[in-house]
């Protein structure tokens, strides 16, 4: 229906390109789009918030996921100028500002993953955690508790917010500031688990995950890596957490969480040290 209404603006083949690269985030859409349509961008925008029928408004990306905060530019298309929306996951409920705060919706299926593999009793380390999109469902999931470090004031914000909202005080503990000196004031060795979701600056923070995790714990090393054949982007992203490591390390596994570019993968390596 949507490309439908889209191909009395643009032809089917920039219609299906559009919807590929849309998100929707609660009552707000966030659609990237071509330099060559950019010329048609308001009438794009008033035709999806029309057709949408829960959405308030929708925004243009300018700009890509960029700097320590890892945020984007939006800019108004249609409907309210209000980047703050609710959003569900599996149950969870999320304050999010798409604009201020790092969140993709596009992580979900990764988020169950990690939930599913904590098990009850265990601390975990969320080292980049924005606004607790992990921690809230691995705390929901099972007994455990999270330290959810985030550098964005604004991100640690909405996680407390988030923490209120899933009744999980206690449970999930939110810690504004940087991670690696958070680990190396409060949490060395304190952890069974720690995510280091901050693929482009793994290896910058490696010695720190390893100094919260406990001699037997698992880290979760997300990096971005090169591939080009698809099928080996978990294999090189194994060898290259293998050459970078100091301490003894076992792998687990080892998957793509999400393509990133032209035979360019985020991926996952999941390993368990020994100190
Ligand atoms: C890719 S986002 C991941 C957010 C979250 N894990 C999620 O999936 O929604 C990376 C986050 O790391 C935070 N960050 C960047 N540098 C940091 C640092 N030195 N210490 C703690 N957080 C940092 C950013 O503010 C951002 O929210």
């Amino acid at each position: 229906m949507l490309k439908k209404a889209l191909e009395s603006v643009i032809s089917e083949k920039e219609s299906e390109e559009l919807i590929s690269a849309f998100d929707q985030i609660g009552d707000v859409i966030i659609v990237r789009i071509p330099d060559s349509l950019l010329s048609k961008k308001k009438i794009i925008g008033e035709t999806l918030l029309k057709e949408v029928k829960i959405a308030k408004s929708v925004f243009y990306q300018a700009s890509a996921v960029e700097g320590d905060f890892r945020t984007r530019n939006l800019e108004i298309l249609a409907g309210e100028d209000n980047t703050e929306t609710e959003y569900k996951e599996f149950g969870c409920r999320f304050v999010v500002d798409v604009e201020n705060a790092f969140f993709s919706p596009r992580l979900s299926t990764e988020r169950e993953r990690i939930a599913n593999l904590v098990e009850d009793g265990e601390i975990v380390t969320n080292m980049f955690a924005g606004v607790g999109m992990f921690s809230i469902m691995t705390a929901k999931k099972k007994k455990c508790t999270v330290y959810s470090i985030d550098i964005n004031p604004i991100a640690s914000k909405l996680c407390e917010k988030n923490i209120q909202l899933n009744k999980l005080a206690g449970n999930v503990i939110s810690v504004n500031g940087d991670a690696a000196k958070i680990v190396s004031e409060k949490l060395i060795g304190k952890s069974d688990r720690t995510l280091m979701l901050l693929p482009e600056r793994s290896d910058e923070f490696l010695e720190s995950a390893i100094s919260a995790t406990k001699s037997g714990g698992i880290i979760h090393y997300y990096s971005h890596i090169h591939a080009d054949k698809k099928t080996d982007a978990g294999k090189l992203s194994e060898e290259h957490y293998l050459k970078v490591t100091p301490v003894k390390s076992e792998i687990l596994g080892s998957k793509i969480v999400r393509p990133v570019g032209p035979r360019y993968y985020q991926t996952v390596v999941d390993v368990k040290i020994t100190k």
